[in-house]
């Protein structure tokens, strides 16, 4: 089975579909993420704030494969955003992974209440350049945020990560982003199960004309638009399933009917009104 590679902005490539652990609990990591690795994931999503670093760490220890076949991304909390606090936080995170190196480092969300990411992202500009993570990003940006970073800074980020499904396809924002050569994340790619996507008669159908689940058909959704997707599960068969997406293609008419379902519909957090 062959993972499409997207080509980032600084060169370097991304597997398109990998496999995220938001709310996988700590103590099932290392089994859950090793299972994924088994079944043939190349590229794992996780973050400082989801506590499960050290476990995606021992799975990567464990399974033997070579570094510089995984990509690994891990995202800054709001908490440790600055100057001077950026560093040592992902000097922690490699530690817990067990790595030298990260793959891709995001900033998580901008909190435009704290008026740090600009200060953070020069900080990001210079781990990059130490090596100590190969790519650099951001995560739950909206385009005022990216013009600040195009406007002050030197880089521009190689992908933002944002809530997209469906009913919350976020067009705008992923066309602006990729104007500027920035690719599109999506998080929460199912939905994160908060709404009937499933058993809409678009995905539902589309499932049933090719004999696969409906998951698979949202899943070829995003990867058929050049979304890169990292879906979590914490059962072996859905993690499989969701990785079992490339024997089958969605027609034009199939996606249109699918994005007919955006309705502006976030299940997450507003990047702008969180203060977590
Ligand atoms: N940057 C950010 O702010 C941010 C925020 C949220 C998430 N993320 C990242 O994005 C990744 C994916 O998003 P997400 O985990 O929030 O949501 P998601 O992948 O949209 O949905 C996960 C949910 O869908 C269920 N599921 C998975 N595969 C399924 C299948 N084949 N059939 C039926 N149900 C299925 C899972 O249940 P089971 O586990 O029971 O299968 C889980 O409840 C995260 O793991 C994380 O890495 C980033």
């Amino acid at each position: 089975m062959t993972v499409p590679q997207i080509t980032l902005n600084d060169g370097r490539t991304i597997q398109q579909l990998g496999f995220g652990v938001f709310k996988v609990d700590p103590a099932e990591t290392e089994r859950i993420v090793s299972e994924a690795l088994e079944i043939g994931y190349r590229h794992l999503d996780t973050a400082a704030v989801y506590g499960n670093e050290e476990g995606v760490g021992r799975a990567i220890a464990a399974s033997g494969i070579p570094r510089d076949e995984l990509f690994v991304t891990t995202k800054l909390w709001n908490t440790e955003q600055g100057a001077d606090t950026t560093p040592p936080a992902l000097a922690a995170s490699l530690d817990r992974l067990g790595l030298d190196h990260v793959d891709l480092y995001l900033i998580h969300w901008p909190r435009p209440d704290l008026d740090r990411y600009v200060q953070t992202w020069q900080a990001f500009e210079q781990l990059r350049a130490e090596g100590l993570t190969r790519s650099i990003g951001v995560s739950n940006f909206h385009r005022p945020h990216l013009q600040r970073l195009f406007d002050e800074t030197g880089t521009v980020p190689a992908v933002n990560q944002i809530e997209l499904h469906p009913a919350f396809a976020q067009r705008e924002l992923r066309a602006f982003g990729e104007s500027h050569g920035i690719r599109t994340e999506a998080w929460g790619p199912l939905g994160q199960g908060k709404y009937d996507l499933f058993g809409e008669a678009a995905v539902a159908g589309a499932a049933a004309a090719h004999g696969v689940t409906p998951a698979q058909v949202v899943i070829r959704w995003h990867l058929q638009q050049g979304i890169i997707l990292f879906p979590k599960s914490a059962s072996r068969e859905r993690i499989a399933a969701n990785f079992d997406v490339f024997g089958f293609e969605l027609s034009d008419a199939e996606i249109a009917a699918i994005d007919a379902l955006d309705r502006g519909l976030r299940v997450g957090a507003d990047p702008e009104a969180a203060v977590f």
